[in-house]
């Protein structure tokens, strides 16, 4: 079976690092990316990483999973709120998902607290800052194992 978790960023987040700091902290999408590797190499598992700011790319690489991937990390961003294509595309391709986001989405606006995702995600991190993606590495290892 494939070991490859497919980790999805979506709209803005390739800003991260100078993007409003005092919400998501300093780290680059690199260093986010760096860190899911590296802790998924612990527990032998590999990623293939992609950011959009474009639905319809994150879509695609959803159903691209479905050939070598066991399982999806994504942070859909201001998508969380909007799409029901993602949500789909996460249904469709039935891999278990982990949601994550960086900032505490409930201690924001209120239009940030639905997510068309969560009631059909294996797991949902909000508000661990990027140490986030690191849960959700190791809750898909644990899943992947069961
Ligand atoms: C986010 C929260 C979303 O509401 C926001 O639109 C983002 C980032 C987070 O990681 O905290 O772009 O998903």
């Amino acid at each position: 079976m494939t070991r490859r978790i497919l980790l999805v960023n979506g709209p803005n987040l390739n800003l991260l690092g100078t993007r409003e700091p005092k919400v998501y902290g300093t780290d680059t999408l690199a260093d986010v990316e760096a860190l899911v590797a590296r802790m998924a190499a612990e527990f032998s598992l590999d990623v293939r990483a992609m950011q959009s700011n474009h639905e319809g790319e994150i879509v695609d690489a959803i159903h691209e999973a479905r050939e070598d991937c066991a399982a999806i990390i994504i942070n859909p961003g201001a998508f969380t709120h909007t799409s029901i294509a993602i949500r789909d595309a996460v249904a469709g391709v039935a891999l278990p998902t982990a949601e994550v986001h960086i900032s505490n989405v409930h201690a924001r606006e209120e239009f940030r607290r639905h997510s068309y995702l969560s009631d059909i995600a294996a797991c949902v991190i909000v508000g661990c800052g990027v140490q986030g993606y690191e849960f959700a590495v190791r809750r898909i290892a644990t899943l992947l194992a069961e």
